[in-house]
């Protein structure tokens, strides 16, 4: 849901400000009624009509891109940094990240336009698979990865049972590599865990998103999904939810 000045300024028809003055003019419909709020959200299936016409849609796309270290999950950043949207500068339409990635953390992500679908798939209760692959300092126990799998206090609450494999070890270095699979999305959540068992990550890339994985791209790199896994991805969502409920 996006608030009606911004998708009528996206729409190129007006500035944010002159879309606010329209909406507030009374010239702004909203599945045929005049809306004048200024506070109102709408969404892609709602019809909104400025002066009788109705808005052009914005063609939705949908990208996986491969992230880098050290790249921001934001369209932009005050600080100058780099950010996701910077590898889609061929773009026009105005995309944006589904979900985040830490700063440090690497793998995948989506970007779209597509308001809804963002919102479907970031929904908690829709929450699909997320694999993410740790380096962690030290080698955990089999007790604390349980812990992990089990639900593990943080201070946002319990989190929801996990998948965890350790992948690999070496106990001269004191690193260990984990494969954790969480359906939740809580801010900095994988790193939170290990530190809850007392295990700092030193490295952290998600390898998979629901049936979906980095294959054939190197960091930096995006592709467009296809129509059908736009399709997977929604009924996998919705699949989920039901699943849960
Ligand atoms: N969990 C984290 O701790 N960081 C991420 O970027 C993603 C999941």
């Amino acid at each position: 849901m996006e608030r009606l000045q911004k998708v009528i300024a996206r729409a190129g028809i007006a500035s944010r400000r002159k879309a606010e003055e329209l909406i507030k003019d009374g010239k702004v419909k909203v599945n045929g009624k005049v809306v004048t709020e200024l506070g109102v959200k709408v969404s892609g299936s709602d019809r909104v009509e400025v002066n009788e016409i109705p808005l052009e849609k914005e063609v939705p796309v949908y990208f996986l891109l491969y992230k880098p270290r050290g790249v921001i999950t934001s369209v932009s950043d005050e600080k100058g940094r780099k950010v996701v949207t910077d590898f889609f500068s061929e773009i026009k339409e105005r995309i944006y990240p589904i979900g985040r990635l830490d700063y440090d953390t690497s793998g995948l992500i989506l970007l779209t336009n597509d308001g809804d679908f963002a919102h479907l798939l970031m929904h908690p209760s829709h929450e699909i698979e997320k694999v993410y692959v740790a380096k962690v300092k030290g080698v955990p126990l089999k007790e604390s990865l349980r812990k992990l799998e089990k639900g593990i206090q943080l201070e946002d609450g319990k989190t929801a049972p996990a998948r965890v494999k350790m992948l690999s070890f070496d106990k001269k270095k004191q690193t260990a590599i984990v494969e954790i699979s969480i359906h939740e999305g809580r801010n900095r959540q994988v790193r939170r865990m290990f530190e809850a068992i007392g295990h700092e990550v030193i490295k952290l890339k998600r390898e998979r998103y629901g049936f979906l994985t980095l294959s054939g791209l190197k960091p930096g790199e995006a592709r467009e999904l296809t129509p059908h896994e736009v399709k997977q991805l929604r009924t996998l969502a919705l699949d989920t939810s039901g699943k849960k409920s």
